[in-house]
């Protein structure tokens, strides 16, 4: 179970200008955002049309992979967590902020042109639900992660000034979320970073544009399961990459067979179960202190 992570030190995105950024682009502006594995791709979809951002991050210690974008005029920088799993885009904000996280940056000071609870641009971020807001002025959301991360604010229209590959300066006007209210997981160290850049293919996206999406989440194709080198008899497994998770989640049959299987392959070793430590249904301690990732990858 060789995870396949080094293309991701190479991934770029590019913005077009015909798309929009998930479910939180103003009717005015059609953003694009893609995320692609290298910056030669770039050749065969890039056009004068395409931004891109280059992704700092790595797998560990950092443990996320964040793009800086520029919000506000004057422009401020902010580092946002790439997650192709999920739809919204937020920032920590000063709305005044409840309950903030330690970031790199100063809070983002929001504009005052705040999304009203009746625009469609709410309506469709709610869907299949009715928004419910705090005021008819406002659009409030509330957002889950699989981490048990959440963020609640309101949604927001603010200039993101980006630069074309031939120069050119633009600023859409998008709409993305104030959010005054962020809370981890009890134990978990969230990724010092100022919000979430949401690249995820629903709600939003597929509303406004159904003919033309048919497929809501970035899709790695199927997959075939080996444990060991050998194949677990498990294939055709549909795969989606999630850039903003940092486990690997499988459905019920296959979890089960992997862990048979690795259950098998670890007998003998020095790796055994430790029952105590709660933070994942599994978890094995070896007999004495790792000091590095390549000691555990030894055991497997
Ligand atoms: C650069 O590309 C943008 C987007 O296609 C276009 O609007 C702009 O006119 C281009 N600028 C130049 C100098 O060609």
């Amino acid at each position: 179970m060789h995870a396949r992570i080094n293309f991701l030190l190479h991934l770029l995105l590019a913005l077009y200008s015909a798309f929009r950024f998930q479910g939180c682009a103003s009717d005015a502006y059609h953003h694009t955002i893609t995320a692609m594995k290298s910056p030669s791709s770039s050749t065969t979809v890039g056009s004068s049309a395409s931004v891109f951002l280059q992704v700092t991050g790595n797998v560990y210690p950092q443990g996320h992979y964040y793009v800086t974008m520029y919000i506000g005029n004057p422009p401020k920088p902010y580092f946002l967590d790439i997650d192709t799993g999920s739809d919204l885009t937020w920032v920590q904000c000063e709305a005044p902020c409840q309950n903030c996280l330690p970031a790199p940056h100063p809070l983002y000071k929001p504009s005052k042109d705040l999304v009203k609870c009746n625009e469609q641009i709410c309506v469709d971020f709610h869907r299949p639900n009715q928004p419910v807001c705090a005021s008819p002025d406002q659009c409030d959301y509330d957002i889950r992660y699989a981490d048990l991360g959440t963020s609640s604010g309101v949604l927001v229209r603010e200039w993101f000034p980006l630069r074309y590959t031939n120069g050119t300066m633009t600023a859409p006007r998008v709409v993305f979320g104030c959010g005054y209210d962020q809370q981890v997981r009890k134990g978990a160290t969230p990724p010092y970073l100022d919000g979430v850049l949401g690249l995820g293919l629903g709600k939003v996206a597929r509303h406004l544009e159904p003919t033309s999406r048919t497929c809501d989440h970035y899709s790695l194709g199927t997959a075939e399961v080996f444990v060991g080198g050998k194949t677990s008899g498990m294939k055709d497994l549909p795969v989606l990459f999630d850039s903003g998770s940092t486990y690997t989640y499988f459905s019920e049959k296959p979890y089960k067979v992997i862990l048979s299987l690795l259950m098998n392959d670890l007998k003998g070793t020095q790796l055994n179960k430790a029952d105590e430590d709660k933070s994942l249904p599994i978890c094995w301690k070896g007999s004495k202190p790792f000091k590095s990732i390549q000691d555990v990858r030894n055991l497997f």
